[in-house]
């Protein structure tokens, strides 16, 4: 059976798109008094970005914080203070950050038109009724949440995605200027997860020409990026990059790596960017050739990752921190073949998160 995917159906790329906002949002504004709802991540509070939205009559700023990476509860609450602003569901949401902010706005356009709570609906194809219009504008390049089905969440339970095809963004605008003032360790973490999705996704065994293809011409993006010379477009390029990275895992998978971050950020909160370079730096078995040009990447830009993370943590926490990243079977399926329960053994994982 081969998956029949949905993709975003509009995109623009170019620097300085996002003057163009304006004009894509007014053939939205379909509601008399209606609105749109500018989901912004709080760290570009009272900065120019906020000054360029095109905002109109009733629309609503909301500032988002990203210090913990979006949870259930956190949906529910900006679903609950929209109802409360109005009782018109807005014509549209607009999320301006990284992958956290873009999730948050997937979130909220699905919250905002399924009853229940966000947690309800973590899983494949749960969710009923379509989305509010939704838009993302990245500010930082390599997670490829701009084009995937999924809405990453942590819940009461567990870390897992709403997944679906009305979770796809309606539209996104890529514009590389936004990527300026990146913190440099977050650029290279960030940027670094895409490098992961293209390694994972090219070495596993559901590979496949349509994801090849992308994979590969994301890699060679990747390396021009962190092993190439410092050129103007590498911006235009980091944000390819990650498209790409995201079409290629759309239609094969990630693998040990990202299965094995889940369990760190479930028990921990380590966020995506930096859980996969701290996980990957343990996987050599594994992804030989990747993890080789990962660490070259990583003494190029002076990158020295937390260790000892795992120390002194008690048996209890590294059994659930095992048991969330096993629990991922499409991943290690990807990975190590339909024989890899017999491969990454319990014990096998415990000694690679001890040894983090
Ligand atoms: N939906 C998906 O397909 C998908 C895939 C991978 C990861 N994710 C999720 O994405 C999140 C990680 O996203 P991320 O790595 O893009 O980072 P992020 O959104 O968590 O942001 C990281 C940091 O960078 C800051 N930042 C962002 N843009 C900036 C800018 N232009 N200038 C200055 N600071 C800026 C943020 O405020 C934050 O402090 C995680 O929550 C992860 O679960 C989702
Ligand atoms: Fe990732």
């Amino acid at each position: 059976m081969y998956r029949n995917f949905a993709i975003v159906p509009r995109i623009i790329f170019g620097r300085g798109s996002l003057n163009q906002l304006g004009d894509v949002l007014k053939e939205k504004r379909v509601t008399d008094g209606g609105y749109m709802v500018f989901v912004i991540d709080d760290v570009f509070t009272d900065k120019p970005l906020e000054g360029r939205l095109p905002m109109e009559g009733k629309d609503l700023l909301l500032r988002v914080n990203v210090a913990d990476e979006p949870k259930t509860t956190y949906i529910d609450a900006l679903v609950a203070q929209i109802r409360a602003y109005s009782d018109v569901t807005p014509d549209g949401i607009i999320g301006l950050g990284g992958g956290s902010t873009l999730d948050i706005a997937k979130a909220v356009s699905l919250m905002l038109n399924n009853p229940g709570s966000s947690a309800d609906y973590q899983g494949w194809d749960i969710i009923q009724n379509r989305a509010v219009y939704h838009v993302a504008v990245p500010t930082i390049a390599g997670t490829g949440a701009e084009i995937s089905r999924t809405a990453i969440l942590t819940g009461p339970d567990k870390k897992l995605g709403i997944n679906s095809d009305y979770t796809l963004f309606d539209q996104i605008m890529l514009d590389p200027d936004l990527l300026a003032g990146v913190p440099k360790e977050q650029w290279f973490y960030t940027g670094m997860d895409c490098y992961i999705h293209d390694v994972e996704s090219l070495n596993g065994t559901f590979i496949n020409q349509f994801s090849k293809s992308y994979g590969e011409k994301s890699i060679d993006l990747c390396r021009e990026v962190f092993l190439g010379e410092n050129d103007s477009a590498q911006g235009d390029k980091l944000m390819m990059a990650s498209y790409f990275g995201g079409m290629s895992i759309a239609y094969s998978q990630v693998g040990a790596c990202h299965a094995l971050s889940y369990g760190l950020s479930y028990v921990l909160g380590t966020h995506h960017g930096i859980g996969c370079c701290i996980t990957f730096d343990y996987l050599d078995e594994i992804y030989p050739a990747g993890v080789k040009e990962f660490r070259q990447m990583m003494d190029k830009h002076e990158i020295s990752l937390p260790r000892n993370l795992t120390k002194g943590m008690d048996d209890a926490s590294l059994d659930l921190m095992v048991t969330t990243a096993l629990n991922l079977v499409p991943l290690w399926e990807n990975c190590l073949g339909s024989d890899w329960k017999n491969i990454m053994t319990r014990e096998r994982t415990l000694e690679l998160f001890k040894r983090m």
